[in-house]
């Protein structure tokens, strides 16, 4: 059964059949707001939380309130609390594997026109096959290997995230947790480069010839 059937009047117009289903958009602003929060919590801990910096800055307004801790105590603090925040965006993480499983879901049982493996053959095929409209589908063909790149990357992020976040259960030796936690701090500079050409590409598109793609974002088009 599709996750979205299409009303009788839909049925009897398949032009009317919306650009983007409820099951997208819904999953496309949550992953967005899940991978900004995973963000943050990466961001507060690679500059508030930092050790280094903040437990001088613990020391010195502990003591100015009358309390004297040694260096090590104000970096005990920090770590205690830079841990919270990691568990904050392990949580955020666990949210962020059950909207990839709904992704998957949303692609098998959309309708045909509304699914994105569709999507990419049609613009395959216009490009590289029928040979039509070709400055269309070679952009087409382009916007769509992003988005598959960019799914490629939420797929590592799911698995090497997991990986870290079940450490203590799984067989795996020291050295490569190291390599998965290597992996997986780097892929978050790829899902950044991916944010700014998506945004920068959006707002082109909203500008030139694709006016109201946003909107189509939020109400289905
Ligand atoms: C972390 C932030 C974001 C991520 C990871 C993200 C990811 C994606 C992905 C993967 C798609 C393709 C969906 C599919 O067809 O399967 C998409 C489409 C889209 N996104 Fe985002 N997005 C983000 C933020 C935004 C924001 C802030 C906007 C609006 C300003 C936006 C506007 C759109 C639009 C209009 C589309 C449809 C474009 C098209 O038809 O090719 N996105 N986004
Ligand atoms: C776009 C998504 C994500 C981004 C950008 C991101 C980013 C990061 C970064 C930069 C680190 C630090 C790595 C290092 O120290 O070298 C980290 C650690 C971690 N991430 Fe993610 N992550 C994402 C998704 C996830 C997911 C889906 C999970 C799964 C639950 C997860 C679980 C973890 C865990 C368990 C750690 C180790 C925390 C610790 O050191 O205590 N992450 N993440």
């Amino acid at each position: 059964m599709a996750l979205i059937e299409p009303t009788k009047l839909e049925a009897d117009n398949p032009s009317i059949i919306k650009k983007n289903s409820s099951a997208i958009r819904f999953w496309h602003w949550l992953n967005a707001i899940a991978i900004i929060g995973l963000l943050i919590t990466v961001l507060i801990n690679s500059t508030v939380l930092k050790p280094r910096k903040t437990a001088s800055i613990v020391q010195t307004e502990m003591k100015n309130s009358g309390t004297t801790v040694t260096i090590d105590q104000a970096r005990n603090v920090v770590n205690a609390l830079s841990d919270k925040v990691w568990e904050i965006h392990v949580y955020i993480g666990f949210f962020l594997v059950a909207l990839f499983v709904f992704r998957l879901i949303t692609e098998f049982f959309q309708l045909t026109e509304q699914k994105f493996i569709t999507r990419f053959k049609k613009a395959w095929k216009l490009f590289f096959i029928i040979k039509q409209q070709r400055e269309v589908s070679k952009h087409e063909l382009v916007v769509k290997s992003i988005y598959i790149i960019f799914y490629c990357l939420l797929l590592i992020m799911v698995c090497t995230g997991l990986s870290l976040a079940f450490e203590d259960n799984l067989p795996f030796s020291k050295s490569l947790m190291h390599n998965i936690k290597d992996i997986h701090g780097f892929c978050m500079y790829l899902i950044l480069g991916f944010i700014c050409v998506h945004l920068a590409g959006v707002i082109m598109a909203e500008r030139k010839d694709s006016k109201g793609i946003v909107s189509d974002m939020i109400n289905g088009g």
